[in-house]
């Protein structure tokens, strides 16, 4: 911090778990980071999106704690790899699965494809989509981006698709069902 003012941009390339990137946001600075890892990503992008305060903390904690107790007992153990199992007690796995479960239903029900190489990396159309969710969902944290391929094998299984006459490229969107 010695070295930057308060309103001035800090790159981290190697974010890792974030801890640059969090204790540079409080210190009031512009933040850009990233990491070849996926887990990094997970980590930084999670201390880069807390609640918005420990109220709003605590009302979604109890919302994903009483969905999970109902999602825990539809957990199945033996779907989980063995090598999975060692590492846990059965009944923190399940928990763990069942919270897991929960977070995803409410935090990625809208799928986009991911940008192939060559193309432009943040597609406009995409911030129309974010600010019109941002309207109606407060908490939506983020899209589930997946590859190309994948993304038309579960358009394949979709109850209904609509198609348009939208020539934008990357506008397709899946939208998961139960949770709009
Ligand atoms: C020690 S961590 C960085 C710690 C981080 N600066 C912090 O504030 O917590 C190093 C990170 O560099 C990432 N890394 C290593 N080689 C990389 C590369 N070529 N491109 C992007 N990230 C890389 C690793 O995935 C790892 O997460």
């Amino acid at each position: 911090m010695q070295f930057t003012e308060p309103e001035d941009t800090i790159y981290d390339p190697f974010s890792g778990a974030g801890t640059v990137a969090l204790e540079a946001w409080i210190a009031g600075r512009h933040v850009f980071v990233g990491d070849l890892s996926p887990y990094a990503y997970v980590l930084s992008k999670a201390k880069m999106n807390p609640p918005k305060n420990l109220e709003d903390a605590e009302r979604r904690l109890d919302i994903y704690w009483q969905e999970a107790t109902d999602e825990r007992r539809m957990i199945d153990l033996r779907k989980i790899p063995r090598w999975v199992r060692t590492f846990f007690h059965p009944e923190t796995l399940r928990d763990t699965l069942a919270i897991r479960n929960v977070m995803l239903r409410h935090h990625q029900y809208l799928l986009l494809m991911r940008v192939e190489s060559g193309d432009d990396p943040k597609p406009a159309i995409w911030e129309e989509f974010r600010s019109i969710i941002t309207e109606s969902d407060e908490e939506f944290s983020d899209f589930e981006f997946i590859e190309r391929a994948a993304f038309y094998e579960r358009v394949e299984k979709a109850y209904a698709v609509v198609a348009t006459s939208e020539k934008t490229l990357y506008a397709n969107i899946i939208l998961k069902k139960g949770v709009i």
